[in-house]
């Protein structure tokens, strides 16, 4: 006899404890149709759904499967996030929710919840965006001008981590080796020489974006009427720029007393030039390019990481890339128009961020007023939708053999000119690059709220892995090329990803050899 039939045997009012369950059980009963009900959109974790944490239970063993299958058999599905409940749209209502008003679904709504910008940012990121409309604009216009300084900041960095001497074989950490590279190569740009090369200044920029994620899923976890008292409490935001102004104050200063004006042409001049009066201090300024570098630094050093484990994965793929961009440079030299113009790099990067794109979910919004997808789904004011992006890129109806990473997929593909004039690009020519989002290419988003910096980012990207690829050779080492360790294919192997619940995650300990070319 067990425990817990001996304590209903020996109880004495067996009738009391039958009419307690009864009554458990139907609150249980309650509050699970009232979630089921509550949209017209089912939810994940059947009688587990009044809650987000026992949900997503359900999901840790087999986060990849569930995805897949939750993609597969539900137009729409409520699913948990570490942050929030997410109703997750296939890819067939990616162009509703990519054209919906954003009086409807709100796009900045949906960031400010998930990321609770009031305490991972400061107030003011809730209301004022100038940040936004200097990297869609004005960086992205001067890309060819800031060239230079990202391929300089790129090969010091590199050599800086690998050494001079030639032929001489060295090991490291792929994930911090990509995250140092792409940190200095962005704030060569964002903050300029000699900050960018400064170690505190570089460790502040990558610790910064754990510490705020951690803040905003923790206030997250809290009923919203407590999330300003659980915020203010938590928040690191005071601290985070104190340390930021103590390394860069007096630079920022100085570019403020040295007045911006139309010649100033750099990353700070332009958020300084367009700041509303009252932001022009060094303290708001820093605060932007805080922000700037969390959205920045790590989605980029992050899919560098995923292309070069794909590359040592694939290593025949090295000597064709390796050819077009010797062609290429020696054509054109190292410059923002070469780096377009290696279609074979591009496509092997887009077919990285295919396979394992850097999370399951995009297109996050917030539902403002209620909301009929074509299928007569009715999202309710306060609900949070978002798109499928890992099931979107593995859906075979989609993408032929959409499991297997097929380097050279993105060659043929001709261009939807339509498509591309709709996203304002003008030379619509030439082929449909990396950057270029559809509603079956999701990894930048899709629409007018596709990643602003997705111009800089694939050019900051494809620069680094052509260096790389030109002057350097890479390998894994030898240890891994043993059939009983995980991540072992007859194809190659390649650090199995690291899944948590539906959240996706590249192996971080893996370690590659890399040597300087004669
Ligand atoms: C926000 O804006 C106000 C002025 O409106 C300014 O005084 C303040 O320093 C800004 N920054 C933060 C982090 O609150
Ligand atoms: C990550 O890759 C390394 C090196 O290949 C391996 O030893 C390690 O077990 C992997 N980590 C996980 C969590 O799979």
């Amino acid at each position: 006899m067990n425990a817990v039939e001996s304590i209903w045997n020996n109880s004495n009012h067996p009738s009391v404890v039958s009419v307690y369950a009864i009554a458990v059980s139907t609150v249980i009963l309650i509050l699970w149709q009232y979630w089921q009900n509550r949209y017209s959109i089912p939810t994940y974790g059947g009688v587990l759904s009044f809650s987000r944490v026992l949900s997503t239970l359900k999901f840790v063993r087999n986060g990849r499967e569930e995805t897949l299958r939750t993609y597969k058999e539900h137009p729409i599905i409520v699913l948990p996030r570490p942050d929030m409940w997410a109703a997750t749209a296939h890819s067939k209502y990616v162009e509703e929710i990519a054209k919906a008003p954003d009086d409807a679904l709100s796009f900045m709504d949906a960031v400010e919840e998930s990321l609770q910008m009031k305490y991972t940012f400061g107030p003011n990121f809730t209301f004022e965006h100038y940040h936004v409309h200097v990297i869609r604009n004005q960086l992205t216009r001067h890309l060819s001008g800031l060239f230079p300084d990202v391929f300089d900041e790129t090969k010091q960095a590199v050599s800086d981590l690998v050494g001079e001497p030639e032929n001489e074989w060295k090991t490291l950490d792929v994930t911090s080796f990509s995250q140092n590279v792409v940190t200095r190569a962005s704030n060569r740009i964002f903050v300029g020489l000699p900050l960018c090369r400064n170690e505190k200044w570089l460790a502040l920029m990558i610790s910064s974006a754990v510490s705020i994620v951690k803040v905003a899923i923790f206030v997250n976890m809290f009923p919203a009427i407590l999330r300003p008292l659980v915020g203010w409490v938590s928040t690191t935001v005071k601290k985070r720029l104190n340390e930021a102004n103590d390394i860069a104050g007096p630079i920022v200063e100085k570019k403020l007393a040295g007045g911006t004006n139309a010649e100033s042409d750099d990353f700070m001049s332009w958020l300084i030039s367009n700041a509303p009066e009252k932001e022009r201090n060094p303290h708001d300024i820093l605060s932007r390019i805080l922000m700037t570098n969390f959205v920045a630094i790590h989605t980029s050093s992050m899919t560098v990481t995923n292309c070069l484990y794909w590359l040592l994965a694939r290593p025949q793929y090295i000597e064709s890339i390796r050819q077009e961009i010797e062609e290429v440079t020696s054509r054109l030299g190292w410059s923002k128009e070469a780096i377009g113009a290696m279609p074979k790099l591009d496509s092997f990067v887009k077919e990285c961020m295919r396979i394992t794109p850097i999370g399951t979910q995009v297109m996050m919004r917030k539902v403002l007023k209620p909301f009929t997808f074509s299928n007569g789904f009715q999202a309710p004011a306060g609900m949070t939708i978002s798109a499928h992006l890992y099931a979107t890129h593995h859906d075979e109806s989609l993408y032929s053999n959409a499991g297997t990473f097929d380097g050279f997929r993105f060659l043929e593909v001709t261009s939807d000119v339509k498509d591309r004039k709709e996203q304002g690009e003008t030379d619509t020519n030439v082929r449909k690059t990396m950057y270029t989002t559809s509603k079956t290419f999701l990894a930048f988003g899709h629409g007018r709220h596709a990643c602003p910096g997705r111009f800089f980012a694939a050019m900051e990207i494809k620069l680094i892995l052509a260096h790389l690829i030109a002057a350097y050779d890479m390998k894994w080492p030898d240890k891994v090329y043993d059939p009983s360790v995980p991540g072992y294919t007859k194809e190659g192997y390649r650090p199995p990803d690291e899944w948590y619940a539906q959240q996706i995650v590249l192996n971080r300990t893996a370690e590659m050899m890399i040597r300087k070319r004669a």
